[in-house]
């Protein structure tokens, strides 16, 4: 099949776009407003953009009134905000971060999760999750949209501080991913999470290559 969304016209009974792209990590976004409440919210817009330094972006979409989403507000607003890995044990409060609910209301006790504090900027951080960025806004690039919440604000920030909880690091010294299970948005109202994992390496890899798979910033520099 072909279609062409600005038409529309897939003639599927579900919207299949959100479900051509995954799986999709979820970031789940920690900030703190000015006047110092906490939010949270999950954005599976979110990617990683770059390792030297590091730097990760989440796109939000305007809210149901047309606004721009708190997370978005307070980013800007501080200079900061969280990443914390969202994970299948961790489901449930992802789900309850993302109510649409005013700035007034802390989301981290609506949704039963820990404020634990970050070294680097004021925002907390998911206590429960196993991996957290510390991270400097950079910028927004604001694509146009339709409707009242096709535009979206796609936030950038560099990574200046990554918390792993230890007893998610293996003796390799490589993240123990199967035990993480880090939960991923397959479009729709699915979820899905990484239960194996295998290796390849590009055949005739050359040294400055094999270090950006990596992501390991010394050896390139
Ligand atoms: C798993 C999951 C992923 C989501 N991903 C996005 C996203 O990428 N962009 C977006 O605008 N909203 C996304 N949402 C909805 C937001 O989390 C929700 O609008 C939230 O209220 C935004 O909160 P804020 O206004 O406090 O920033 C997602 C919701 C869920 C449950």
């Amino acid at each position: 099949m072909f279609y062409e969304p600005r038409m529309n016209n897939h003639g599927l009974p579900h919207d299949p776009f959100k479900s051509c792209v995954t799986p999709r990590p979820i970031g789940w976004i920690s900030t703190i407003s000015v006047d110092g409440i906490s939010n949270l919210a999950p954005y599976s817009q979110f990617q990683n953009l770059t390792f030297d330094p590091p730097y990760v972006m989440f796109a939000a979409n305007q809210n149901t009134a047309g606004r721009r989403k708190d997370s978005v507000v307070n980013a800007e607003q501080t200079g900061e905000f969280v990443y914390n890995m969202a994970t299948f044990d961790l489901r449930e409060a992802v789900n309850i971060s993302a109510q649409e609910v005013p700035l007034e209301v802390d989301e981290f006790e609506m949704s039963g999760v820990t404020k634990t504090p970050s070294r680097l900027v004021k925002a907390y951080r998911v206590a429960e999750s196993p991996v957290q960025f510390e991270c400097r806004y950079h910028q927004t690039v604001r694509l146009p949209g339709n409707g009242k919440m096709g535009t979206t604000d796609v936030v950038i920030g560099e990574v200046l501080g990554i918390h792993i909880k230890d007893e998610f690091i293996l003796p390799d010294g490589k993240l123990d991913i199967l035990k993480i299970k880090p939960l991923a948005r397959l479009g729709y109202y699915d979820y899905t999470i990484v239960e194996s994992v295998f290796e390849m390496v590009i055949p005739g890899i050359n040294e400055d290559l094999r270090a950006g798979m990596e992501g390991a910033s010394k050896k390139v520099r």
